[in-house]
Parts: C-alpha cells; sequence; structure tokens
C-alpha cells in the first residue's frame, strides 16, 4: 500500500449510539445546500485533525455534536471503509456505543438528532449511501435484524454448510447458465465467497465479483481466494456505486432469509441486471426437514428458529412474500427443489451449531427458555455425535430467473 496516498487521504470517524431497546440514534442533516449531504441521515462525527487518531477524533467530535463527553472504552469499532466521492478519497472509521442513557437527553448542536429503531432503520430513504452500509453492519454486528449469518467465527459453519447445499447449487448453475459466456458475474451477499471462487473458476475470462454487507466476511473471502483475486474482487455494497456494473449472472444464496425488506433486496439485484441476465436464487425452507428416524430436537430448533425470524421480520423459511417479491420482478426460466442427506457429522454439525448461535437470541427474547434451549443444544450434540442417525437437510429451492420484460434495462 502506498503510504504517500494514506497520508494524504482524508480521514473521518463516526459513531451510531444505540441502546437497550435496539434504538439508534442519527443526525438529520440541515437542508442548507452548502453542506454536504443537506436533508440525508448520517451518523455523529467529523473529519479528523492532522495526528489526531480516528478515537480521539470521534471522541472530540462527540464532544462539540452531542455535548456529551464518551470514553474510549465505550468506543466499539464497527467497520473501516474508504470512499471516494467528487475524486477526494476519504478513509473512514465507524463505531459505535451502547447506552443505558435516554437517547433522548442529548444536546444535538449539528442537525437535528433523529431516533430510529435499528432494526427497521435500512428502510429509510434519507440515509447516505455509506450510513446504510454501516447501519445494515451495525444490523449484523448487533444481531438486530440478523442472527444466522455472522463473521469470523462463523467460518466452520459456513465451511460445513457449503460441503452439504454447494454441491447441488453448483450443479444448477451449470445447468442453468449453460448457454451463456458471461463477461461479468456478481455472488451477492457472497459471504466467504465459496460459490464466488466456484464461479470465477467455471468461467476463467469473465470479471466476478463477491457483494456482501459484512466487512468481516468479505475479509475472509480475500484472504481465503488472495491467490486469485484480480479477476476476483470483493466488495462492500457501500462501493457498489463506483463500479457501475451490469451483471450477465448473478447468484445470491442464503441471502433472502435474511432480509427484513425482501423487495428493497430484489430491487438491488435488478438493478444489477441488463437485458438478458440470469438470475439464480437459492434459498431453504426451513420447516422442509425430515429425520428418521424422529428426533423431537431437530423439529423443536427448527420451529424456534421461524418464530425468531419473525419477531425481528425475517422469514427464515421462504414462502408467499418472497415468492411473491421474486415473481413480480422477475419471470421464472428454471425451478428445482432439492433435499441432501445429512450423513456425515460434518453436515449434521450444522444443525446443532446454528442452533447454539441463536440459542442466547432466543432467551433473551423470551421465545424459549434457558432450560429448553440447553435440552435442545445437548440433543443435537447427541445427534450429531450418533453415526447411526441421519436426516434428511432442508429443502433447498433453486430458481433461475431473468427481469421481467416490463422492468428490462437495456446493457
Ligand atoms: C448465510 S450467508 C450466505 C453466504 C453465501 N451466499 C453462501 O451461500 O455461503 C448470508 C450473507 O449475506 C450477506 N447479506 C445479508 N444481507 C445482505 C444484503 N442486503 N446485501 C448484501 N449482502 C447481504 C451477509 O453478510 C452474509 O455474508
Amino acid at each position: 500500500m502506498d503510504s504517500k496516498i494514506l497520508r494524504d487521504n482524508r480521514r473521518f470517524a463516526g459513531a451510531f449510539l444505540i441502546n437497550e431497546r435496539g434504538d439508534v440514534l442519527l443526525q438529520l442533516r440541515d437542508s442548507d445546500p452548502s453542506i454536504d449531504n443537506p436533508g440525508k441521515i448520517s451518523v455523529f462525527g467529523g473529519s479528523l485533525e492532522a495526528n489526531e487518531n480516528y478515537r480521539d477524533g470521534l471522541i472530540r467530535e462527540l464532544k462539540e455534536e452531542l455535548n456529551a463527553l464518551f470514553c474510549d472504552s465505550e468506543l466499539k469499532f464497527l467497520s473501516k471503509i474508504r470512499k471516494t466521492e467528487s475524486g477526494i478519497t476519504t478513509d473512514c472509521e465507524f463505531y459505535y456505543i451502547k447506552l443505558v442513557d435516554d437517547l433522548k437527553s442529548y444536546t444535538v448542536s449539528e442537525g437535528t438528532g433523529l431516533i430510529l429503531e435499528l432494526s427497521r432503520a435500512h428502510l429509510d430513504d434519507r440515509l447516505t449511501p455509506t450510513c446504510l452500509a454501516m447501519v445494515k453492519e451495525l444490523q449484523s454486528k448487533t444481531n438486530y435484524g440478523y442472527a444466522l449469518a455472522t463473521g469470523e467465527g462463523d467460518i466452520e459453519r459456513l465451511d460445513a454448510l457449503d460441503s452439504v447445499y454447494g454441491v447441488d447449487a453448483r450443479r444448477f448453475v451449470e445447468y442453468a447458465c449453460k448457454d451463456i459466456h458471461p463477461t461479468t458475474i456478481i455472488d451477492y451477499g457472497c459471504g466467504h465467497g465459496h460459490m464466488t471462487a466456484f464461479l470465477a473458476g467455471l468461467y476463467p475470462c469473465a470479471q466476478v465479483f463477491g457483494i456482501d454487507t459484512s466487512m468481516e466476511q468479505l475479509e475472509s473471502a480475500r484472504a481465503r481466494y488472495r491467490s486469485i483475486i484480480g479477476r476476483l474482487q470483493f466488495i462492500h455494497t457501500s462501493e457498489l456505486f463506483e463500479f457501475d456494473i451490469k451483471a450477465d449472472i448473478i447468484f445470491s444464496k442464503f441471502v433472502i432469509i435474511h432480509q427484513v425488506n425482501v423487495d428493497a433486496y430484489n430491487d438491488e439485484i435488478l438493478s444489477l441486471c441488463h437485458n438478458n441476465t440470469i438470475v439464480i436464487f437459492i434459498e431453504p425452507i426451513l420447516n422442509g426437514m425430515l429425520v428418521i428416524p424422529h428426533i423431537d430436537a431437530i423439529y423443536r430448533a427448527n420451529e424456534l428458529t421461524i418464530q425468531l425470524g419473525l419477531s425481528k421480520g425475517i422469514n427464515y423459511s421462504i414462502s408467499k412474500r418472497e415468492i411473491e417479491s421474486i415473481t413480480s420482478r422477475f419471470d421464472i426460466k428454471e425451478f428445482k427443489v432439492m433435499q441432501p442427506i445429512l450423513g456425515s457429522s460434518n453436515g449434521k454439525f450444522i444443525v446443532a451449531r446454528s442452533f447454539d448461535q441463536i440459542s442466547g437470541e432466543l432467551i433473551d427474547r423470551c421465545i424459549c427458555t434457558t432450560d429448553e434451549t440447553e435440552k435442545i443444544s445437548r440433543e443435537l450434540w447427541e445427534f450429531v455425535a450418533d453415526t447411526t442417525i441421519s436426516c434428511a437437510g432442508m429443502q433447498i429451492i433453486h430458481l433461475a430467473c431473468s427481469p421481467k420484460e416490463r422492468l428490462k434495462y437495456s446493457k
């Protein structure tokens, strides 16, 4: 990395203030056309002074803008990004601060304080693109809006998921895209990049983009597929506007089930299509498992996962809302439902690990008692260890679609 470029870049630090109820304090900027992003929603914070580090600069800015003195240990790192606007590059770091105070108690001296419910904040179309990306990152990190896919600590589970469900996904891509010679491919919600790398291998002449809202996932994907970086780029959703991509194939696996606003997600996909784009959606039907012999804990774990999703406005088991959102924008060209067997302990491990990942939240949200959660977890790990039992995993819908005639774009 060129140290001169780093030194010359502007630097910005911003913070999200969140309370225990999951509300977030944001800054509604004045409508003055002479300021950046007038009338838009962004975070409190600002540009750093020379020789100031991000944390010190942020503490100073929050004192100026909110008349509140925070200490270093209260600042939790969220993410960093580099953005370029009107030829000016800015290195930004974002933090969040968990508070017990009433968010209304702050005296705001720049813009107006605006309190939004974090799990729905991304729906407000006044958010600046960077603020929107960071809101999604914050939802992911704090489990408001999004629980099952996580960052670094989730690598083992995502590898296991890929080993079980990736086989059919790869076959489906080869089948549905057999007549296509793509030059640009997107893996949207690429996670750790398994499928992104597969697509790059399948189409060695294409430029492949793995796109995700999670910096942690992207960093993990970049580290893993370092050797083919070049033709394969992992980019954050907030950087997408810099690329102006229209893709020949858009692949999206296990992402819709995590959306509070499925329509907004599908609109994002649509905006990346040209007339002949093939869009592949692969999503699970969570309540479609079959266990032989019957094991109560598995059915109960699925039931609770679905209930947790519903409590957050998310449908972990794809159904009417998700299908209608897709079919109002895309024509379905191919449709398959697969249900792989979870035979090996590697595959079965997904069931137990996924449940353990959400058990804290099930208890916090009073969906399940601590005793029942522990009992289910114990039985699931016994199932993993028992080599005599296997079960059919989740049913997975594989769809290949193209944008509807009336919505078509030119390349
Ligand atoms: C369950 S993981 C699936 C990852 C990958 N597609 C796979 O099948 O291994 C879901 C991924 O979608 C990302 N994601 C969720 N909502 C997104 C959105 N609106 N835009 C882009 N990525 C999103 C998450 O950060 C996460 O990496």
